[in-house]
């Protein structure tokens, strides 16, 4: 160990990983060594710039009595209430001049003193190390006033030694940390920049003979039914795993016969490294992972990855997230069928991965390594092709596979993200492979799979994908040769995504694709009180990219979000299909390795959505890949007239470590007889009295035509609507030149059409208003006609549509909107349900019948957008109406208009009016995935062509 007594801040822009720390090493939660947390409140004192204050803070008798305090772990900029600077996002550009290693002069950097006293037992021989498991983004560290080192590697552990320097009180550790430096060039992630010491820091005891570095090897061999276990460790001890009666030397191999683990059966079993000092808690699974004839194969089968990307996030906390959190994020993602996470885009805190063993996730661990913001200068002067970094990205390359090698649940490394191509990425493949060649590595980047054992693509369209399945894309003969995954796809930002269901379809049909991960799984919106949640811009960044930050399949408070609702269902990992009217269902069982005497079946038999009988099924306990066909019991007698159909649902038959007995895995409804025709509403004559037209239960205004009431109930403003607040999804990605129909939508004005009134007629029996809808400066438009008819109680709409002119584009949506008083708070409706659906995400969508307040329809999207369409509904009731459909509808109801929801930024833009706005959909466009990715599917567009639909209105009594 060097020491520098300078007051250098070299360092910072030095481009090797630091000075003074400690070889990486396998990382485990606890041993019987003793330990001490250094978390807690530390003083801190933050300046504008790294040289500004001298180093005499770190000096023993320093008085810090009157600098601030904030949380270790935890991000500075998150705490103060805004003294201490503020977060910054951008996806790719760096928020400083591209000039590397060279930072800003104006580099916050936080200084940070503790200090403590070592606890009474603690013991008297051996060393101690200091440890920090996160530090963004360069730390210098003093301890009892020896300069012990510094180290750049935000998201990676560094250690010390440092038991010459421990006192048994008075202890005091100074951490000076610096925002940006050197290791900024690499940390371009799309995220916010979060400086501070935001995750653990702890003092180790290292007792005389402790274990140092120990790799776990447990293989399991799938023809034998044995697993092989070789724990190598730097000092020597012995193995034991009661449980399977071993008790080995370290570096000794031994086969026994092991039930496996797999993200579906995570069987994990407990052993102990006993070396002369220590005694460290083994939890070993074993499996075997290669790539075979052009596929991942994990004990000898092909494995689908249903998985998310995951970034470390809290809306308090940002980056420092407690171990609570991390097991909420998992146990919601098993809830919801994901078997697989990335660790987008470096590694989590090493206890994450103690959860991944436990719970059962495949994890593709990627390097805390970004260098995307090179990509505005052609990726010139990228560190990833420049020799002089190469030690840094080693050594980030080693402090993730050191740390993290023991983990079952990691199946893959990979290497970082969007770094471009170069020298650096090659030494960094080179070395894991070398020292862990029993996992893969991977790296989107490397297009022709120079240095990867997979082909990986993100936001691959659909038409691309399956391309790709059938090994028509071409490429190296290297790349040909080995499986596919899309590392990123789906992008989750607002509304949607939508295609899921036709990306799985392509993984489930070719071999070679072997799934994905949806982007992302967490909405990265910052807790604010005026804003509610705050993204890009809001706390004045000169550079930001908005809320492309806010694109999760959970809002930033972990509530799932449709999207989430929608994955569940479309990667279930049973499929139940059938013939409702035959009265079969065929049950697929879609595991990759679980048979299926996990899960308990149910039918249930509704009529008109109501559930009239339940009971359970019976059904094999299918080894996975089998199917079997079951016979459902006899319908319930005499439903005549009524809409019927079963619904058969897979639900977990026992507690699981993430979920209880009852828990819904998979489920499918099985129509059997239709919905009747709705009766029409017809024989009353209009006629005219008062300035009112009177037709059956309504009135209108005999000028326009406009309906006025109908019975005691207030209408106002019901006319063509086409507009919806467009989506992040529907306004696309900046930077993409395909067609953006948000763009599009807004360039013809559907968002400002009006509305023209070419005739009121009064017929005999119907009162018929003819109009032209269209915006301003074009000549196309939609002849509209609104034709009602009623019978004594019962007042029925037509709508006929005709485009005129030449219309290009799909229309956001085609129905009628109108509003009601606000007393009209609470819906039923028979239908889709509970939550939102669109074209193409409307999988999780269950028919029955449903329930909500107004306010609960709406859903929460961090930056307001067209939300919370229910579909396929036959009759909804609201305001003292019921609301029928001919045919089914698109229901859609709020506290605001369009407009309103169009001009909103935030979710506190929205305050409730008088007027609740009610829309009523024949069609609604797809929302598909541009916001990063491709768009809808033609099959989901809403061609500008003719249309004709009906409601029935009756006013009823609720
Ligand atoms: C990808 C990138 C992610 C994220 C995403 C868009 O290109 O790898 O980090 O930026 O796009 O949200």
């Amino acid at each position: 160990m060097s020491f520098r007594t300078t007051d250098s801040t070299d360092y910072i822009e030095d481009v090797s990983p630091g000075r003074g720390g400690l070889p990486p090493r396998a990382w485990y939660a606890a041993s019987d060594a003793a330990s001490l947390s250094l978390n807690g409140r530390w003083r801190f004192r933050l300046s504008a710039t790294a040289g500004a204050e001298d180093e005499s803070f770190a000096e023993p008798g320093f008085d810090a009595s009157g600098w601030d305090e904030v949380a270790v772990p935890g991000h500075w900029v998150l705490q103060g209430d805004g003294a201490f600077g503020a977060p910054i996002y951008t996806n790719h550009l760096y928020p400083f001049p591209v000039d590397p290693p060279y930072v800003p002069t104006e580099n916050p950097t936080g200084d940070h003193l503790h200090t403590f006293d070592l606890p009474d037992d603690w013991p008297a021989d051996g060393d101690a190390v200091l440890r920090f498991d996160g530090v963004e983004s360069c730390a210098r560290v003093w301890l009892n006033g020896e300069d012990i080192g510094e180290f750049k590697g935000s998201r990676l552990p560094h250690e010390f030694a440092v038991g010459r320097l421990l006192k048994r009180t008075g202890n005091v550790l100074a951490v000076r940390v610096h925002q940006w430096s050197s290791g900024s060039y690499l940390e371009d992630q799309d995220q916010w920049w979060l400086p501070g010491i935001f995750r653990d820091v702890a003092l180790l005891h290292r007792p005389e003979g402790a274990a140092s570095d120990f790799f776990v090897h447990a293989s399991y061999d799938h023809r034998s039914g044995e697993g092989t276990l070789r724990v190598d460790s730097l000092v020597e001890g012995r193995v034991t795993v009661p449980e399977l009666g071993i008790d080995v030397a370290t570096g000794e191999p031994l086969t026994v016969p092991v039930e496996p683990w797999t993200a579906e059966t995570p069987r994990l079993y407990d052993g102990v490294l006993a070396t002369a000092g220590e005694r460290i808690p083994l939890r070993i699974g074993f499996r075997t992972v290669v790539v075979e004839d052009g596929v991942i194969k994990v004990n000898g089968k092909r494995i689908l990855f249903r998985g998310v990307n995951r970034h470390e996030f809290h809306p308090e906390k940002g980056r420092t997230v407690d171990l609570d959190t991390m097991r909420r994020d998992l146990v919601l993602m098993k809830q919801h069928n994901i078997n697989a996470v990335r660790t987008s885009h470096y590694p989590p805190h090493p206890a994450f991965l103690d959860l991944c063993d436990e719970l059962g996730l495949w994890v593709i661990d990627e390097c805390d390594l970004e260098t995307h913001g090179f990509v505005e200068q052609a990726w010139r002067d990228n560190p990833v092709d420049d020799d002089r970094w190469t030690p840094a990205l080693l050594d980030r390359a080693a402090r993730m596979v050191e740390r993290d090698k023991n983990h079952p649940s990691v199946v893959i490394w990979s290497l970082g993200n969007e770094a471009g191509t170069g020298r650096g990425l090659t030494a960094m493949a080179e070395w894991i492979h070398d020292r862990d060649p029993d996992r893969l590595v991977h790296y989107e980047g490397d297009i022709n799979c120079r240095d990867t054992d997979m082909y990986s693509r993100m936001y691959a369209s659909h038409a691309e994908v399956e391309q790709i399945g059938r090994g028509l894309d071409g490429g190296t003969h290297k790349r040909r040769d080995l499986p596919f995954i899309l590392c990123e796809y789906a992008h989750a930002m607002g509304n949607g995504p939508g295609g899921l269901s036709d990306y799985q379809r392509l993984f489930e049909k070719y071999e070679r694709n072997q799934g994905g991960f949806v982007w992302e799984w967490i909405d990265h919106g910052i807790k604010h009180a005026e804003l509610g949640y705050a993204y890009g811009g809001d706390f004045g960044e000169e550079l930001h990219d908005g809320n492309f930050v806010c694109d999760g399949l959970i809002f930033p408070d972990r509530t799932p979000s449709p999207g989430l609702v929608e994955y569940k269902k479309v990667i279930e990992p049973v499929r139940i299909e059938g013939d409702g009217p035959a009265g079969t269902v065929r049950i697929t069982n879609g595991h990759d390795f679980a048979d299926l005497s996990h899960l308990a079946f149910e039918w249930s038999y509704q009529v008109d959505g109501e559930t009239v009988e339940a009971g359970s099924l019976a059904v094999p306990g299918l080894a996975a890949g089998e199917s079997a066909e079951v016979k459902l019991p006899e319908p319930p007698a005499d439903s005549r007239g009524a809409e019927t159909g079963w619904t058969v649902r897979a639900l977990l038959a026992e507690d699981t470590a993430w979920a209880t007995k009852g828990h819904e895995v998979a489920w499918a409804q099985l129509p059997v007889t239709e919905r009747a025709p709705v009766p029409v509403a017809a024989g009353e004559q209009p006629t005219s009295r008062d300035r009112l037209i009177h037709l059956g239960p309504a009135s209108f205004d005999a000028r326009t035509g406009e309906l006025r009431t109908v019975g005691a109930v207030d209408v106002t403003g019901l006319r063509l609507d086409v507009w919806r607040a467009t989506t992040d999804n529907d306004n696309g990605a900046s930077w993409q030149d395909d067609i953006r129909y948000g763009l599009l939508w807004q360039k013809l004005g559907l968002h400002r059409m009006r509305h023209r009134i070419d005739a009121v007629e009064l017929g005999d029996d119907a009162l018929t208003v003819r109009t032209r809808v269209a915006p301003a400066a074009w000549e196309l438009g939609l002849r509209t006609v609104y034709r009602w008819t009623a019978d004594g109680s019962r007042l029925r709409l037509t709508v006929s549509v005709t485009p005129d002119g030449e219309w290009k584009v799909p229309l956001p949506r085609l129905g009628i909107r109108f509003g009601l008083p606000s007393s009209a708070d609470h819906v039923k409706w028979f239908g889709g349900g509970p939550g939102e659906a669109y074209p193409d995400t409307r999988a999780a969508s269950r028919l029955g019948r449903w329930q909500s307040s107004i306010d609960d329809l709406q859903t929460p999207y961090v930056r307001p957008q067209e939300n919370g369409a229910r579909a396929d509904v036959r009759w909804a009731e609201i305001g003292g109406l019921r609301i029928e459909g001919d045919p089914e509808f698109w229901f859609t109801a709020r506290r605001w208009t369009t407009e309103q929801l169009d001009a909103a930024e935030h979710r506190t833009d929205l305050v409730p009016g008088d007027t609740v706005w009610v829309n009523l959909d024949n069609g609604q466009g797809g929302i598909g995935s541009q916001s990063c990715g491709p768009g809808p599917l033609p099959q989901y567009l809403l061609g500008a062509e003719p249309a004709e639909f009906s409601f029935t209105f009756t006013e009823i009594n609720e």
